[in-house]
This record gives C-alpha cells, sequence and structure tokens, in this order.
C-alpha cells in the first residue's frame, strides 16, 4: 500500500483544482512542483503592496455560472472589465474594434456610417478566399484598422510577415457596432481580491505540498510514492522527447517600479507599432483599482527562440499537432496516470477552461475509483 493515492505533479490551476476535488473526497494527494511557489502560470508576487502578475496578465472571465460560483468560493472578485488601450505611434484606441475606435479613427458616430465606411475599404480589395492572414484580417475589418491595430503587432508577436501566416490564425477578429470597450463578452468577468494567490491557497489548504521538486530528477522515487499520478508538465518531456519537441510561442518580461501614483492609467496597453520592441505594457495595480504610492509595470516582449523560454502558447499547426497525437497515443497506453492542463494537453486553456477540465476529469476519476 503506497502512502498516497495521489501525485500530483504541477500545482497550476490544473492540477490544484485536481488535488480540492480529490481531498474531499477523501483521497491523499501529495502535490510537487518544481517551481519555487505554486499556482503555475497564475502566480502573483507582491511587489510594492501590488499584485503582480508575474507571467502575464491574467483575467477570470466565464460564461458558466457553475465555474463562476466555483471560484468565488475562495476569493471574492471585484468589477474588474478587460478593456485595453492601443498606442499606434502616440494615438490611443480602444479595444476590442468598436464605436469608440471608429470614431476615432474616421469621426464615424453611427454603426451605419461606421459599417459603411469599413465596406467601402473592404470593396477593393476583392479578397474571396483569403491567402494569408493579411488579406484574412483586411477582409475582416478593411485596411485602416489592419496597418494600424492589427498588422505590426501580429508580425511582432509571431515573428514572421502578416503575409506569410496562414489566415487561419485570425478567423474571426472581435467587432463590435456600440460603444462597449469591454474585451470580453462573458456573463461573468473579474479579478480575485487579494490576488490569484488566494485561489490557489485555498484548493491546496490542508494539501501537503513540496516546491523545487522536479519530477523528471527522480522519476522512480515519484511514482513509489503513489498509486496514480497525475501530470500536468509538458507531454513531450513525459515521453523523453522521443518524437521530438512541441513547438511553443514565448514571451519575456521585463519589470519596472515607479515612483509615481498612476504610470498609464490603465492596466493593459498594446503597442501596435513596427518600431516599439514590445507588445503590450501592464500596470498591474489597475487590475485591483490600487492606490499604492508606487506602481510596477512590465514590459511583454515576444521571443522567438523558445528551447530555454517559458512555454506558452501552443503552435497548433500540422506538423505539431501530427507529433502531438503520437504522445498522446502513448499518453494512452500509459498505466495509472492522469494527464491533464496545457503542457500535458498542449493545448491553450483559459483559466475556467482549465478549472472545467479538472473538475471533470477527478470527477470521472472518482467514478473510476467507486467500481
Ligand atoms: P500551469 O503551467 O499553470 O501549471 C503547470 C505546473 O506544473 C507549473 O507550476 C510547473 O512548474 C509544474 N511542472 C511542470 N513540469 C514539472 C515537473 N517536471 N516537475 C514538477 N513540476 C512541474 N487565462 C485566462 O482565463 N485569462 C487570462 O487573462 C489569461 N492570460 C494568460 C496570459 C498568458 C501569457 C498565458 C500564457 C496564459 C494566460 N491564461 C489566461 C491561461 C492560464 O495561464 C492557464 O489557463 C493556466 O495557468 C493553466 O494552468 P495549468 O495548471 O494547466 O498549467
Amino acid at each position: 500500500n503506497k502512502k498516497y493515492d495521489y501525485l500530483v505533479v504541477g500545482s497550476g490551476l490544473f492540477g490544484a483544482t485536481f488535488t480540492h476535488e480529490m481531498m474531499k473526497a477523501g483521497k491523499r494527494c501529495l502535490v510537487i512542483d518544481k517551481r519555487d511557489h505554486q499556482g503555475g502560470n497564475i502566480h502573483c508576487k507582491n511587489i510594492e503592496g501590488i499584485n503582480v502578475h508575474w507571467y502575464g496578465a491574467h483575467i477570470f472571465h466565464t460564461n458558466d455560472k457553475m465555474l463562476w460560483d466555483y471560484v468565488n468560493q475562495f476569493a471574492e472578485f471585484n468589477r474588474y472589465t478587460n478593456s485595453p488601450i492601443a498606442n499606434f505611434k502616440g494615438e490611443l484606441y480602444n479595444l476590442p474594434f468598436n464605436m469608440n475606435t471608429f470614431y476615432k479613427l474616421w469621426g464615424t458616430k453611427t454603426p451605419e456610417e461606421a459599417r459603411a465606411e469599413i465596406a467601402r475599404q473592404i470593396e477593393h480589395l476583392e479578397i474571396s478566399e483569403p491567402k494569408n492572414l493579411e488579406e484574412q484580417a483586411q477582409k475582416l475589418v478593411g485596411t485602416d484598422i489592419y496597418e494600424k491595430l492589427i498588422k505590426h503587432y501580429t508580425e511582432k508577436q509571431w515573428g514572421k510577415k502578416a503575409t506569410e501566416l496562414p489566415a487561419f490564425i485570425i478567423k474571426r477578429l472581435p467587432v463590435r457596432f456600440t460603444y462597449d470597450n469591454n474585451y470580453f463578452n462573458d456573463k461573468y468577468q473579474g479579478i480575485p481580491i487579494g490576488g490569484y494567490n488566494k485561489i490557489i491557497e485555498g484548493l491546496l489548504q490542508n494539501c501537503e505540498v513540496k516546491l523545487n521538486v522536479d519530477f523528471f530528477d527522480d522519476i522512480d522515487h515519484w511514482k513509489s510514492m503513489a498509486d496514480k499520478i497525475v501530470f500536468t508538465g509538458k507531454i513531450d518531456a513525459y515521453f523523453n522527447f522521443q518524437y521530438g519537441e512541441l513547438e511553443y510561442r514565448s514571451l519575456t518580461y521585463e519589470l519596472e517600479v515607479h515612483d509615481t501614483e498612476n504610470y498609464q492609467g490603465n492596466a493593459v496597453m498594446n503597442f501596435t507599432d513596427g518600431e516599439t520592441p514590445y507588445t503590450r505594457v501592464y500596470e498591474h495595480k489597475h487590475f485591483e483599482f490600487g492606490t499604492q504610492p508606487k506602481t510596477v509595470i512590465t514590459k511583454e516582449y515576444p521571443v522567438q527562440e523558445t528551447r530555454n523560454a517559458e512555454p506558452y502558447y501552443p503552435v497548433n499547426d500540422e506538423k505539431n499537432m501530427a507529433m502531438l497525437k503520437k504522445y498522446q497515443d502513448l499518453a494512452e497506453q500509459e498505466p495509472n496516470v492522469i494527464f491533464g492542463g496545457r503542457l500535458a494537453e498542449y493545448r491553450y486553456y483559459d483559466m475556467h477552461q482549465v478549472i472545467a477540465s479538472a473538475l471533470a476529469k477527478s470527477r470521472n476519476e472518482l467514478k473510476l475509483s467507486k467500481t
């Protein structure tokens, strides 16, 4: 009889939610994480009294009342609404593309005028089947928005010309004919008061968590500890990269503390020109309506060489998806291991989606353990 029912590799939102549900059902769990903190990518560091989103800005949003209630068990959420500002060479525009953006660009005041302006710009393009991202974007929103707010930003993010990028990357673009700067359409949205760490602390309350331990440093030891493993690290790493490395897009962050109360007046500013090397600047205090005397900002830079960088966004092209399929076939045959979360499934998950997935997998597991 092993000491634990489950060894959970990774204390991110997937691992923590799964563990919480198992503990509630009376299972014995041990969580390990190779980082020096729990919480995975939603971890916040407190700097100057401000919760700094250490792995990029995180805004919780969902349409699912059950998931909203689930996270609200652990923290109260504030009324933060994501309304990024686009900065194109010092000209400021509201995002997502909406009546405020159109008014600033063209002086159009009614939805009819705005629609007519976009139609006028698209008319001459004669794009039926878009061959690349440039054509796709122009077809959706016209040439002005494309040039000022999409082209350079996307090229910085991907390190490639928009004409060399596949059209599927932007199948849809949020275009709204109301004066509404709310980026998300979801019913529920906000930031946990006290930061995301509160959610993870609540989920992992009463559970043993060992930090600074990498599963791969002593696989046999960790496997001997529990009947089952829940693995939330990279699936290709679990199988020794035997079919090759799955690619990710990455980002780096540069943190600055400014001796001013308010640096840019908004939590998120996107720099959509080609010259500014960073894509976004976050001012963290605005996620929580902070009134601290100083402010902390993060500049976000895209990274093209990702070998040693944090893996952030899976690259869902044919090559990587074919490789993933091979790893998934191996995973299915791996006894007593549950693969879950963004790295083990090589899938972009928003927070609410990763919670939903962990809840479904834990329920399934509890059903199995009863039979
Ligand atoms: P996560 O990566 O958080 O956790 C995995 C854990 O496993 C890590 O702690 C890691 O250290 C550990 N681990 C890996 N290998 C290990 C090993 N070998 N041994 C021990 N430990 C190991 N979502 C949203 O809803 N709103 C938003 O605004 C954003 N914003 C956002 C910005 C950026 C830049 C990104 C990349 C992502 C977002 N997200 C988001 C998505 C959100 O970050 C995501 O849904 C969750 O963090 C995923 O949680 P996981 O537990 O799956 O992975």
